[in-house]
């Protein structure tokens, strides 16, 4: 595995073998790779030529009082699985590597509509900063393919979104969210979360399927859904909710009902940790 800090450097990397035909696979990454991860690199690993993981963390998705330093840094870590997995180029560029000394860079990327519901309403701004950052990353990049995870649903439509806007040559692969033995989804922050946080976080997916099985009993009304999955949080102890919704799949708008494919939503605080979760639901 190569592993390069510059964006002159991935393009003499990869400009021949572009020419050759051979097709590239990308994961972007903010680092602390977890099994998430690793399946995200698998798939591509089996899916391209040519594979490319990108370590970065991007300072512009991170609002005040975000946990921008307390981002966990384990570069070592994550290059070593990914040489164990066959990545073939890491990118892992400085911040003034992408965005020079921060005065000069101008340029923001915003998906609207999208960007503004669920964690738009608490987290401003941090959809614009994802968009940007994975726009400048797929122009220096220029992969044939690109493989984002379900499990930050909303990041995946708007990513979408904006490579269809900005007619972006690139697949975008979503990849189905990957979970601990008791349900809670892999994530970077699931680490912060002490023994009892750690028990109290099984409740998110408990409350999900819950309302699942709700559904698939017939219930339809959003605001019973609704009521059935905060109630199951408040007991589960230790969760402050930030959000429960029922949306549209397609472009995240509120339902009343659930009368098409829809996608049940959750944000909640525990301790300090803000953690999301969501699965897919259908009238059928
Ligand atoms: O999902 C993430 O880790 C980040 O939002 C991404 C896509 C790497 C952009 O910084």
């Amino acid at each position: 595995m190569t592993t390069i800090e510059t964006i002159e450097g991935v393009r003499g990397f990869l400009d021949p073998m572009r020419r050759a035909g051979r097709s590239i696979g990308f994961v972007p990454t903010m680092g602390a790779l977890h099994a998430g991860h690793w399946s995200l690199i698998e798939r591509a690993r089996a899916e391209c030529d040519v594979v490319v993981v990108s370590i970065f963390v991007n300072p512009l998705q991170f609002g005040k009082g975000e946990d921008l330093d307390l981002y966990p840094a384990t570069l070592d870590a994550d290059l070593a699985g990914c040489d164990e997995r066959g990545v073939d180029l890491a990118f892992c560029p400085t911040v003034s590597e992408m965005y020079g000394d921060g005065q000069s860079f101008k340029t923001g990327v915003r998906v609207s509509d999208l960007s503004e519901h669920l964690c738009g309403r608490s987290r401003a701004n941090h959809f614009d900063g994802v968009c940007t950052v994975v726009a400048k990353l797929f122009g220096i990049v220029g992969p044939d393919r690109a493989y984002f995870g379900e499990k930050d649903y909303q990041q995946l439509l708007i990513v979408r979104r904006m490579v269809a806007d900005l007619s972006i040559p690139v697949e975008i692969v979503a990849c189905a969210t990957l979970r601990e033995r008791d349900g809670l989804a892999i994530s970077s922050r699931n680490r912060f979360l002490s023994p009892d946080q750690r028990k109290a976080a099984a409740g998110i997916y408990e409350s999900l399927t819950s309302a699942v099985e709700f559904v698939h009993a017939g219930q339809r009304n959003i605001s019973e859904l609704s009521a059935r999955i905060r109630h199951h949080l408040e007991t589960s102890g230790q969760a402050r909710i930030d959000y429960v919704e029922i949306v549209d799949a397609a472009n995240l708008e509120s339902l009343t009902e659930i009368d098409r494919p829809a996608r049940i939503c959750v944000a909640v605080h525990i301790g300090e940790t803000r953690l999301i979760d969501n699965v897919a639901v259908d009238a059928m």
